[in-house]
């Protein structure tokens, strides 16, 4: 059924306080496009018990417009585990929705795409797990929060970007597996002294980024500041001015109050945090995550109008996954 105009105005009518903060990101006219989907959800939240869950990559729209809570991964296990609603939304790729039902099984956790996957979490299985631990006896396992329930299930303990380091060192052992990630794992390897066995996987977004691109960024922008997620190249990540997680990339902007910077992550991350800090001119190289894009407030009022795509673990699996990734929010 289509949307009558005065449904639209009055949908209008309804979300212009979000508008007014979105409006430098979202020009007017895709707004009047957005406002019935997003007039829907929050009508829709109230009347299923619902919260959604948005990751930093998320769309603005999505993001500063219908999401509850907001944030890096680790951030979002956490939230997950606290909610009282009924229902959780994910805004987010598919492990993120595993990670919520594990941590909080008795809600109905929703992935309005369930084909929003990871090119991390495709690269690893559990047999692999298996097969590592045979060939390095007694070596701790810590597996990237970026993978399958299955493959956290066969972990001693997981991690995010926020905390790999500490995790690692967490373990008190000489020398520790650490998969999928190659370049997240070299690049806390390069922090610590503990010995990093890894694994040949790697992010399709933050690989592209190369060392060329920053020093063409530098040359064409003087004083540029440059952060890179730790999924980028060690290459990438030893000539930016910081590394770390979304959320810690955002803390790191807000800190220090910058004037021009380049976010080496995902495209949408530049718009959520240039609604937050105005003051900071983003040069925006635009990678998108095919996987976060699939995530829409379409899809997202779908989810909640028809409560699909229902995320769930075979039973076999959600004890052992689950203490991985509670080992890892149990570290301080
Ligand atoms: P963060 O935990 O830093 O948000 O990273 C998640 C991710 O998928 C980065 O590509
Ligand atoms: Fe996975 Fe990379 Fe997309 Fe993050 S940006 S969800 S690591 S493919």
């Amino acid at each position: 059924m289509g949307v009558s105009s005065s449904q639209t105005a009055a949908a209008l009518e309804r979300t212009a306080a979000i508008y007014e903060r979105v409006r430098s990101v979202i020009p007017a006219m895709e707004w009047t496009v957005f406002a019935d989907d997003v007039d829907a959800i929050l009508r829709l939240k109230k009347e299923r018990k619902a919260v959604i869950l948005a990751h930093n990559y998320m769309r603005p729209e999505i993001f500063h417009g219908v999401a509850d809570m907001r944030g890096d991964s680790l951030a979002l296990a956490r939230e997950a585990a606290s909610v009282d609603a009924e229902v959780i939304v994910m805004a987010g790729v598919h492990f993120m929705a595993e990670t919520a039902k594990l941590l909080n099984p008795s809600r109905t956790v929703l992935i309005p795409d369930p084909q929003a996957g990871c090119s991390l979490a495709e690269a690893v299985t559990a047999e692999d797990v298996r097969l590592m631990r045979q060939r390095y006896p007694n070596t701790p396992v810590v597996t990237y929060v970026n993978t399958s329930a299955a493959v956290k299930a066969e972990s001693d303990i997981c991690c995010t970007s926020g905390n790999a380091k500490k995790i690692v060192e967490s373990l008190g052992a000489k020398q520790v597996i650490m998969l999928p990630d190659k370049y997240l794992a070299q690049n806390v390897a390069r922090e610590t002294n503990v010995k990093i066995i890894t694994w040949e996987g790697r992010c399709e977004v933050h690989e592209r980024f190369t060392a060329a691109d920053i020093a063409l960024f530098r040359e064409q922008n003087p004083g540029i500041v440059i952060l890179a997620h730790p999924e980028c190249t060690p290459e990438v990540v030893a000539a930016a001015d910081y590394s770390g997680s979304t959320a810690g990339m955002i803390d790191w902007v807000g800190q220090h109050k910058l004037a021009r910077a380049v976010l080496l992550t995902e495209c949408s991350m530049s718009d959520n945090v240039a609604v937050s800090y105005p003051e900071t001119s983003f040069v925006r190289p635009c990678q998108l995550c095919p996987h976060m894009k699939r995530i829409t407030l379409a899809n997202i009022r779908a989810a909640l109008e028809t409560m699909t795509h229902e995320v769930t673990i075979p039973d076999a699996i959600i004890p052992a996954a689950r203490r991985a990734v509670e080992r890892m929010i149990a570290v301080k």
